[in-house]
């Protein structure tokens, strides 16, 4: 269907174009006639010949049924990108991991169908993701929060398996040390607050809810860096929030696209996302889990801790969802003397069938405290043994990824 025109300037590849009737109205009034349309093999093809260099970008339409074999597509977003063409997803019920695998293989922008009104124009107007951190890093190119990222950040969920186990404390100041952790450029650490209707981050670091956070979810398809950007907020210029919204939402406020979105965004700004998760299950949860690199899950040795790791367990394997991405961090830990103390937990441990990987000490009222004066335990309470902790733990993380990331830097 490509005619030799020279005219062409964009094309859009699929299964049978006349699906997405929308898009075509859309080329139509973005750039007119000046496109054609062409099916995954033809346009790995087209896109290996020199007149491909022509094209300003490509439209991927998928949806479910391209999900089965995903090379096809693979391969079209390979051949675009060595083109340095820009590669625009439009997808209908494609689930948040085949989205995630797309955009990491270098899909530039994803529009979900049916497109949002003039959304198709802004994506061919925004501007183009680059090849690798690395090379925009060597080349001087991050500015301080960029639109569409650089970066490729380490995704972190905490959960906490019953209410007041220290799962936000541990999300907190986690994400806090992680910023400070110096190094030049310094790692760019987001958190993020999905305990939507009673999220406690803001209240954690003093922050206000920003009615901006609510925009920002209710809108998936304009969900950008520009856009994540003016709902953060900087806590002492170094940690960036994205707290619960002002007002009370309803839990399906956001659906699991959104919440990918969110997290794919929020992982091409930021090198470290931590990820403060409510413990009510949501639709979206599968969507977190799928993006996380590493998940701890914050218990007590108390009942409603065994209980709710059993649940947890049960409800996962049914779903077929990875339990053993799962890292158990116990807080209120008993101390080291505490003979008794430690056989119960490795009693616990085995009766749940988990390994209990950190533990973290009571530190009293201190840490109580410092949530309610919202300020980090940095400040409030430097020396205390569970700051430390997470201190440590902040590094290893940090170490890991390091050593992780430095062969795909001299690739790039
Ligand atoms: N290791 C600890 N030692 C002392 N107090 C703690 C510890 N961890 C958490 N707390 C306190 O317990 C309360 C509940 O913690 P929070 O992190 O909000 O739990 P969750 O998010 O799991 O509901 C807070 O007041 C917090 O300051
Ligand atoms: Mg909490």
């Amino acid at each position: 269907m490509l005619s030799d025109s020279p005219a062409i300037v964009a094309c859009t590849v699929s299964r049978d174009v006349q699906r997405f009737d929308l898009l075509i109205e859309d080329m139509q009034a973005t750039v007119g006639d000046r496109w054609g349309d062409l099916g995954f093999a033809e346009a790995t093809t087209f896109l290996d010949q020199p007149d491909a260099e022509l094209l300003d970008f490509v439209v991927l339409a998928i949806d479910g049924l391209d999900m089965a074999d995903l090379d096809p597509v693979l391969a079209v977003i390979a051949a675009a990108r060595q083109r340095g063409i820009r590669v625009i997803l439009v997808a209908e019920e494609v689930t948040p991991r085949v989205l995630h695998q797309l955009l990491r293989e270098g899909a530039d922008d994803f529009i979900p169908y049916p497109l949002p009104e003039g959304e198709l124009a802004r994506a061919v107007t925004r501007p183009k993701r680059k090849n690798g951190a690395a090379k925009a890093v060597a080349e001087g190119q991050l500015p301080a929060a960029p639109t569409q990222g650089e970066h490729s950040g380490v995704v972190i969920p905490v959960y906490s398996l019953a209410g007041g186990a220290g799962g936000t404390t541990l999300a907190v100041n986690l994400a806090w040390e992680l910023a400070c952790l110096g190094g030049s450029p310094p790692p760019r650490v987001a958190l993020l607050d999905l305990g939507l209707q009673f999220g406690s981050v803001a209240t954690y670091l003093d922050l206000p809810r920003r009615e901006a956070v609510q925009d920002l979810l209710g809108d998936a398809a304009r969900m950008d860096g520009e856009a994540l950007r003016s709902a953060l907020q900087a806590y002492d210029g170094r940690l960036h929030v994205l707290t619960a919204p002002l007002d009370l939402v309803p839990l399906d406020l956001v659906g699991s696209a959104e919440i990918a979105r969110l997290i794919e965004t929020a992982r091409v700004n930021f090198d470290y996302i931590v990820i403060d998760m409510p413990s009510a299950m949501s639709d979206w949860g599968e969507a977190v889990l799928n993006a996380a690199h590493l998940c701890f899950a914050v218990i007590q040795i108390d009942m409603r801790s065994a209980q709710n790791t059993l649940r947890l367990k049960r409800a996962l394997t049914s779903e077929g969802l990875p339990f053993d991405k799962l890292r158990f961090v116990l807080n209120r830990a008993p101390g080291f003397a505490d003979l008794n103390g430690r056989s119960r937990v490795k009693r616990m441990a085995e009766s749940l069938g988990i390994s209990i990987e950190l533990q973290l000490p009571d530190g009293g009222r201190a840490i109580a405290e410092a949530a309610d004066q919202g300020i980090p335990l940095s400040e409030a309470a430097p020396r205390s043994a569970l700051r430390r902790e997470i201190v440590k733990l902040a590094r290893s993380i940090h170490t890991v990824n390091l050593a992780t990331l430095a062969p795909q830097k001299i690739r790039a």
